[in-house]
């Protein structure tokens, strides 16, 4: 791995599973995380393996298949949950533990009913105790976002002490400014004794909208793995969205920061977990919502005709997306109209397309969007029919 590679740990199968009411089975899990290695994750999290006997299962069927990423499976700082994931993932080629505990004031108080001191003890002992089991072991400084950020070196600290490989920073209520958050990784970067033996990771989440955004800040300031989901679903507002933060690393090569993610992947793998879970992507959605690469207004659609990048900055086929899309409405011009016309098989003249636009107008006015069926009927009905036919 480059010091500029980016590691993607996917967390669809755990944290974007957390949606209410859209439980997946083992099959439908296995068939996502198969894709997953395939799209080029780093890291699948395939559940929280003590949480249920469900969840158990698919871990472990999780780490039966995937050939290349590493299986990750979620617990608390108890050492059942350590030992339960252990024996989940004991068939992965590259297994992980991710373990770990609150560290705000507000889950040291409220939650644990506890003290800072006693929160490093148990977050020392539970990566040691998941040290036991396997080499790789992450752990998480849950609500790290509000956390003070000279305690949380000091937990960093006592996680690095005890063995772990990969430290999380999650902004657990996605409270922070992406400013706050990126200055949060590089006091980490520059504060915490060997930090040089692991490596930091952003768990963002999405309550204010900043989930990318932080995420971005977060490896500019030297994290060099993102947590994140397809589609950005996920409790709440959801997680960091997968597809967004890859394609801002792309499109950004002067950020010098890249993955190993296979994008022409995105737009599919973004189908297969909307049609499971049974959770529509809204249009606008970035990167992969059916109108990320429509065109509906007269001068976009003229400028996209003459040349795409006037109004895109991504080529809808590194998405896996066939083409941009011209859509036809009230408002689309006669460019657009020649076009889709062309699309259909009729060549129009300048006069013969002036009559046609006339024609058109008047059906657009009485339906949303005309299709290539409209189309024709639009051409059929015109006075210049004949002409265009005998052509
Ligand atoms: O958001 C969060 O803090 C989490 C941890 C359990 C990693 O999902
Ligand atoms: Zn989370």
């Amino acid at each position: 791995m480059s010091n500029n590679n980016i590691q993607i740990f996917d967390t669809t199968l755990r944290d974007g599973e957390q949606v209410p009411g859209c439980k997946l089975n083992t099959d439908q899990k296995v068939v996502i995380a198969e894709q997953l290695d395939a799209l080029g994750v780093d890291v699948i999290e395939a559940g929280f393996p003590v949480s249920s006997p469900g969840d158990f299962k698919s871990v472990e069927a999780i780490s039966k298949i995937v050939k290349n990423a590493t299986v990750c499976g979620l617990t608390r700082s108890v050492e059942n949950d350590i030992k339960v994931a252990a024996e989940a993932l004991k068939y992965a080629v590259k297994p992980r533990i991710h373990t770990g505990i609150g560290t705000s004031e507000s889950h040291i108080v409220h939650k644990f009913k506890s003290t800072q001191e006693e929160i490093l003890e148990r977050a020392f002992a539970a990566v040691k105790y998941a040290k036991s089991f396997v080499e790789d072991v992450e752990f998480y400084a849950e609500d790290a976002g509000r956390t003070d950020n000279e305690y949380l070196a000091k937990v960093c600290e006592v996680a690095i002490k005890a063995g772990a490989t990969v430290l999380n920073i999650p902004d657990t209520t996605g409270y922070c400014l992406p400013s706050e958050y990126g200055a949060k990784i590089k006091y980490l970067k520059e504060n915490v004794k060997g930090i040089e033996k692991a490596i930091l990771s952003c768990h963002c989440h999405n309550d204010l909208g900043l989930a990318t955004a932080n995420s971005i800040e977060g490896v500019i300031n030297g994290a060099r793995q993102i947590e994140c989901t397809i589609n950005g679903i996920g409790e709440r507002a959801g997680n960091t969205a997968l597809e967004e933060v890859v394609m801002v690393l792309k499109q950004h090569p002067y950020l010098k920061l890249d993955t190993n993610i296979n994008t022409s992947m995105l737009y599919g793998m973004s189908q297969l977990v909307s049609d499971s879970m049974g959770i529509y992507t809204q249009p606008n959605k970035a990167i992969v919502g059916a109108n990320a690469f429509a065109h509906s207004s007269g001068i976009h659609q003229d400028g996209v005709i003459k040349n795409r990048e006037t109004y895109e900055i991504i080529d809808p086929k590194d998405v896996g997306v066939t083409d941009s899309a011209i859509v036809l409405t009230a408002r689309s011009g006669r460019a657009a109209l020649a076009y889709r016309a062309k699309k259909v098989g009729y060549e129009l003249t300048k006069l013969q397309l002036d009559d046609v636009y006339a024609n058109f107008l008047n059906f657009a006015d009485r339906k949303k969007e005309i299709n290539d069926n409209d189309i024709h009927q639009i051409i059929e009905t015109s006075k210049v029919y004949e002409q265009i036919i005998s052509a």
